[in-house]
């Protein structure tokens, strides 16, 4: 199983979709769980469910994380010595929809805050303790929208660049420490997110180019486990990735931009 390898693992955004999926993952191969999202309701049902079955500990730490309290409150977890965490999973995230001119500048603030500030403090406050102890992962969600300029969701691949960037430069600063830093780069997933976004892609996008969460999750930790700088889940989004990104950044963000004003 792959999640055998870890202890306790906190799980951001694991109240739904690729975070949940990743939660049930590490359940299933015998790690303890610390459960983050704002929904406390649904955290407290999936550590019921999880908790028992697989006789694991899970905690349920509902948290805000486009707040400092809730960041603050996830970051004191992280940090306690007496209780170790040696995987963490920033996972929680979601997109926005629309021209950023007519966008609400409040929700930007917070795609920024839980996209970018809490990866950042959250990692940050795991790390002393994961290299003190000579081991660790941590593992941070961020999409191939990450690689590409992204118009129509401007802020939102923005903030998932900063996460690719991060984690690469994190991937090498930890080098020789026994802590690995893995960025995770899906493609379309069926999740709550698309929804979230205000967003329907699924009415023009073929079945073939999605994946499940669950395939991202069995990915995302089986990159972990291997400590790989990057995982880009999928076959097809391998070879997509492979075919674009040799192209100069002029072409990738005209193609975006054309992708944009086609509607799609
Ligand atoms: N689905 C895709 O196609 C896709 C593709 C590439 C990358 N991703 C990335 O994958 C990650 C997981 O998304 P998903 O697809 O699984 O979407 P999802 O089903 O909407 O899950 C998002 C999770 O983030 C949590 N979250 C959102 N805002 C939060 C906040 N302010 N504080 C704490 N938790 C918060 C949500 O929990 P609460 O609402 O309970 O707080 C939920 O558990 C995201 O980082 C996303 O950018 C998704």
């Amino acid at each position: 199983m792959s999640g055998a390898r870890w202890r306790t693992a906190v799980v951001t955004g694991a109240s739904s979709g690729i975070g949940e999926a990743v939660a049930r993952r590490l359940a299933a191969g015998g790690s303890g769980l610390v459960l983050v999202a704002r929904d406390r309701d649904r955290l407290e049902a999936l550590a019921a469910d999880l908790g028992p079955y697989h006789g694991v500990e899970v905690e349920v730490l509902a948290a805000d994380l486009a707040t400092v309290e809730g960041r603050s409150a996830v970051e004191a977890r992280l940090a306690d010595g007496h209780a170790p965490v040696d995987l963490l999973v920033n996972n929680a995230g979601f997109g926005t929809t629309g021209d950023l001119v007519d966008l609400d500048p409040e929700a930007e603030d917070r795609q920024v805050q839980v996209n970018v500030l809490a990866v950042l403090r959250l990692t940050r406050a795991a790390l002393p303790g994961m290299v003190g102890r000579g081991r660790g992962a941590v593992v941070n969600v961020a999409s191939l929208a990450g690689l590409y300029p992204t118009p129509g969701t401007a802020t939102y691949g923005a903030t998932k660049a900063f996460v690719c960037s991060l984690t690469d430069a994190l991937h090498e600063e930890l080098r020789g420490t026994g802590v690995t830093a893995t960025a995770v780069l899906p493609g379309f997933t069926r999740t709550e997110f698309q929804e979230r976004a205000g967003w329907r892609p699924q009415a023009y996008l073929p079945d073939a180019v999605w994946m499940t969460a669950d395939e991202v999750a069995a990915a995302t930790l089986d990159g972990a486990a291997a400590g790989r700088a990057r995982v880009v889940p999928g076959v097809a989004y391998k070879v997509l990735n492979g075919v674009t990104s040799p192209l100069p950044a002029g072409a990738r963000r005209t193609l975006l931009g054309l992708t944009r004003r086609l509607g799609l």
